[in-house]
């Protein structure tokens, strides 16, 4: 069915009904802050909601504090840790929701993989998977035994959130995860990995579906253990083609959300894979993450009025003078319409953005109002 609430250019404040309905789903939410859930519900809302991906990191100096401290796989395994850097962004910024400090590696390694983060080189994957006897290594784990450590930080950071904002789980698509697995290490094309893909498609095809296993495992337990909404990343979505995008990737996310659906909120976010909006939205995912190369408008008629689109500032524009993030964050709250929008960023957070151009970022997002910014212009 379609949402009417996702037209761009709506009447704001229109029923009492949902007035009714709204302090209903606080009181059942216990949440203070709910506006991300209802949004993703396809909710009428005052204003869209506001986080950022990445946005618990190196931009912030009492995470840099921390990362002195202790080592980044320290960080995600002690819960008093991922709680203390998962709540730094609510209390600095003033993000709308919490996103669990973890990384999408802690996948790859639950399955048998080695995974170190060396300090300007990103992710390394020493030993990574190129033939059949490379199965022998890897296995789908029992995720209590592996991963509960993510599982307490939930459950810990839950607790400490005390209903302040929801809290998002995450973990990567089963793609962008054999990207890593395969190549062994970042790369702008993942060539190594593709040409597994391509060359040895029945192995890829395991393997795919051996991450999938794991990864719905994993994000029931997150459920569980109290997350509000999952985000689905696929950072690399956008290497394939779309038939190859379908077939390597969208295939298995659709698992994915169809395991999770009826549980909890889904957002997809696939980066630079456009062209697949429709399909996206087929999947029963409640949100679309996109990013800057494509214009709200596009998407939006892309992706059709049933879904919530997230995004899509470009990070680097956070390194403009603050008078000109806000002028053009408003610029695309208005593009998008106000109304299932959730702001966001078109990718993560980059290290070197100030602080204050963050605060900038989630203030315009908090202040705007359509119909002053359309006096304005
Ligand atoms: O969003 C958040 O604040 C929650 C935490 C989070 C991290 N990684 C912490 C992290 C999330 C959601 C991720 C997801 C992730 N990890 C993705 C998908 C999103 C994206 O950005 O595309 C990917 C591809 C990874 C893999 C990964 N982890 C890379 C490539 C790197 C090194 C590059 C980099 O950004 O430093 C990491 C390390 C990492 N994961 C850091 C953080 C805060 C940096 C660690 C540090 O140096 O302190």
């Amino acid at each position: 069915m379609e949402n009417p609430f996702c037209k761009r250019q709506l009447n704001f404040f229109k029923p009492i009904l949902f007035i009714t309905d709204h302090s209903l789903l606080v009181i059942m939410s216990h949440l203070k802050n709910d506006i991300l859930l209802r949004v993703l519900r396809g909710e009428k809302v005052e204003r869209p909601p506001v986080w950022m991906m990445r946005q618990a990191g190196r931009y912030l100096p009492e995470y840099m504090v921390l990362r002195e401290k202790y080592s980044f796989f320290e960080r995600c395994q002690v819960p008093e840790l991922a709680c203390e850097i998962t709540l730094q962004p609510i209390d600095i910024v003033g993000v709308d929701a919490a996103i669990l400090f973890s990384d999408i590696l802690v996948v790859p390694q639950a399955m048998g993989l080695e995974v170190e983060l060396v300090e300007s080189k990103g992710p390394i994957l020493p030993a990574p998977i190129k033939t059949l006897s490379d199965f022998d290594r890897i296995r789908v784990p029992d995720v209590h035994e592996t991963l509960q450590y993510v599982f307490d930080a939930i459950e810990l950071t839950k607790k400490e959130l005390n209903g302040r904002v929801p809290l998002i789980g995450f973990a990567g698509a089963p793609w962008t995860i054999l990207c890593y697995m395969v190549q062994g290490k970042g790369s702008k094309t993942f060539d190594e990995a593709k040409a597994f893909c391509y060359s040895q498609p029945s192995m890829a095809h395991r393997l795919l579906q051996m991450i999938t296993d794991t990864t719905i495992a994993y994000l029931k337990e997150q459920v569980k253990a109290g997350v509000d909404v999952i985000q689905v990343f696929d950072s690399w979505g956008g290497l394939l083609g779309p038939d190859d995008f379908e077939n390597i990737s969208l295939k298995y996310t659709r698992q994915i959300i169809n395991a999770l659906k009826d549980e909890v909120l889904t957002i997809i976010f696939a980066k630079g894979a456009w062209h697949s909006l429709e399909s996206m939205s087929e999947t029963g995912a409640r949100g679309l993450g996109i990013d800057w190369c494509i214009t709200p408008q596009m998407a939006r008629e892309l992706a059709g009025n049933k879904i919530t689109l997230q995004g899509n500032f470009d990070p680097a524009k956070l390194l403009s003078p603050i008078p000109v993030i806000k002028k053009e964050v408003k610029k695309m709250l208005n593009d998008f319409g106000g109304q299932c929008h959730i702001a966001n960023l078109g990718h993560g957070i980059l290290p070197n953005t100030p602080v204050d151009h963050a605060k900038a970022f989630v203030e315009t997002v908090k202040e705007w109002k359509k119909e002053s910014v359309m006096r304005d212009q």
